[in-house]
């Protein structure tokens, strides 16, 4: 019988932490449901005490999704703890999840801790978390940059205090496999009481070793992994569920391992990851890129035409890649869009399908072919979309070889009508120049890029913008036949997540941890 190990996911609060991805609490529940349906054991849903805004996501989390664990995050204080307590004790299966750094390093300059304080506070705080629920989890942050002993120490007392998940974080993607699995092991010989928890191992992807690393723990004993969707999170991001799943499942004569992850389920939560936090995946990326199951070079192609086996490990249907089988367009109904919703993983209700399709016939009549990434930028832009301070009613370029470029501009804020023009150095600068000064924003943007979202020349285009305002980084994204229009509703989502950032302070992706 093969081992069962937990999928820990914790896309939406390390995940979170990724620059830009703040999300909102609706967006947040949105993908909670998603990650219920994909089969992950435990969702860290958020660190409750870093604002009221998360506490409310969190909560509103822990009582809609009812078959996983839902886990919130603390430091060792107690407000923290209460903090966390409060946002999952509705949950099915609460779980508090306390952590303090260990390494010297972390001690020395951030905590200004001695290793004695240290390991008193850890235990007082999983003790503390013991009183409202049995399900407490420890994390030494930067473990794999501590001490071996001090760690073992540090696992021992919190084991000792009631934890039953103690966690070891590669906090900064520093270690290598043969040396991260060597550490598991030590952990599992010199804790004292480690039989009595389940060992967690928590990578990061700095030198891109994030599954590596955590293969290698679970090699070494440890039956729990942390990890996001799309491999999203600080910096380079975390290890990533859909590498480590389709690891497990594709090489299980090695590892013979087993986890719970639907992996038909992979492709629509990774898509609706990339939806609502904005941050797109690279085409080569493993599992879920663009170009996972192509094959371009003509000798691999007529391998894969001759058997499938010769060049492709899994299969893509496996992983949750339906050919697009069903085309629509201006003469499909709203039944042929909610099928077609509903095979990509999203769920409406009646009130958003018919918003949806009023917004599809829109489109429809301008794109001969409706694909699955024009639904995709649909739903995005009309049902998880931030809640809108501004709204874009009307825009009117003058732009060519001898006009200086003009926008006039309508914007509604916050209800009220606000109309303008202005001017830039082309259309595009004279659009959001024009904008920021109906809104009063100040924002300064920091990238803009623009995509065709699929073939042809009736394609959309979608524009991402980067924005920057008090330390505050927001993505905004909008999509339109026409690229001025789509540049202009990507600045204003931009606009709406920096004023939604502003009112929820730890969605600046700088939590203090
Ligand atoms: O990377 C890390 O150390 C963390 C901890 C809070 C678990 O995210
Ligand atoms: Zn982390």
């Amino acid at each position: 019988m093969e081992d069962r190990v937990i999928i820990f996911d914790t896309t939406l609060r390390d995940g979170e932490q990724s620059p830009g991805a703040g999300m909102n609490a609706q967006e947040k529940l949105r993908l909670a449901v998603q990650l219920e349906k994909l089969g992950v054991d435990v969702l860290e849903a958020g660190f409750p005490a870093s604002s009221p805004g998360d506490l409310e996501a969190v909560r509103s989390i822990a009582e809609k999704v009812r078959r996983l664990e839902v886990a919130a995050l603390a430091r060792t204080s107690k407000e923290d703890i209460d903090a966390a307590w409060s946002a999952v004790k509705e949950a099915q299966d609460p779980r508090i999840h306390v952590f303090i750094a260990t390494s010297d390093i972390h001690l020395e300059h951030k905590l200004r801790m001695t290793r004695e304080e240290v390991l008193r506070e850890a235990a007082e705080a999983v003790r503390y978390a013991k009183q409202f629920t049995e399900n407490v989890e420890f994390s030494a942050e930067d473990g794999s940059r501590s001490d071996r002993d001090f760690l073992c120490r540090v696992f021992g007392a919190a084991v000792e205090a009631g934890a039953t998940t103690v966690n070891l974080p590669d906090t900064v993607g520093y270690a290598l496999p043969d040396e991260f699995e060597e550490l598991v092991r030590y952990v599992r010989k010199k804790t004292p009481g480690i039989g009595r928890a389940v060992l967690s191992v928590h990578c990061h992807n700095d030198l891109g070793l994030a599954t590596a690393n955590t293969l290698a723990g679970l090699k070494a004993g440890a039956r729990q992994v942390e990890v996001t969707m799309n491999g999203i999170g600080e910096r380079a991001g975390n290890t990533a569920l859909e590498e480590v799943a389709m690891s497990l499942h594709t090489r299980r004569d090695i590892m013979g391992l087993h986890t719970g992850i639907r992996t038909a389920e992979i492709h629509p939560t990774s898509r609706l990851v990339k939806t609502v936090t904005g941050i797109v995946v690279q085409p080569n990326k493993a599992v879920v890129g663009a170009n996972a199951f192509a094959h371009e070079a003509g000798i691999h192609q007529d391998g894969v035409l001759k058997n499938k086996m010769t060049y492709e490990i899994m299969e893509p249907e496996m992983v949750g890649l339906t050919s697009n089988s069903l085309v629509l367009g201006k003469h499909s109904g709203r039944h042929a869009l909610k099928r077609r919703l509903e095979e990509l993983g999203y769920d409406l209700t009646e009130k958003e399908l018919n918003r949806l399709f009023k917004r599809f016939k829109e489109l429809a009549d301008k794109r001969k072919e409706i694909l699955d990434e024009d639904i995709e930028v649909l739903v995005a832009e009309e049902i998880l979309r931030c809640p809108d301070q501004f709204e874009l009613d009307y825009l009117n370029v003058v732009s060519g070889t001898v006009a200086v470029p003009t926008a006039t501009v309508k914007l509604r804020v916050r209800g009220e009508e606000r109309q303008g023009a202005g001017f830039g150095i082309g259309p595009i600068d004279a659009t959001f120049n024009t904008i920021a000064k109906l809104a009063g924003s100040r924002s300064r943007l920091l990238r803009f890029s623009v995509n065709a979202i699929s073939g042809g020349m009736d394609a959309q285009g979608e524009v991402t913008v980067r924005l920057q305002e008090n330390g505050l980084v927001a993505l905004g994204r909008g999509a339109d036949p026409d690229i001025i229009t789509a540049s202009a509703k990507a600045f204003v989502n931009g606009l709406n997540r920096i004023e939604y950032m502003k009112r929820n302070p730890s969605r600046t992706g700088e939590i203090t941890l």
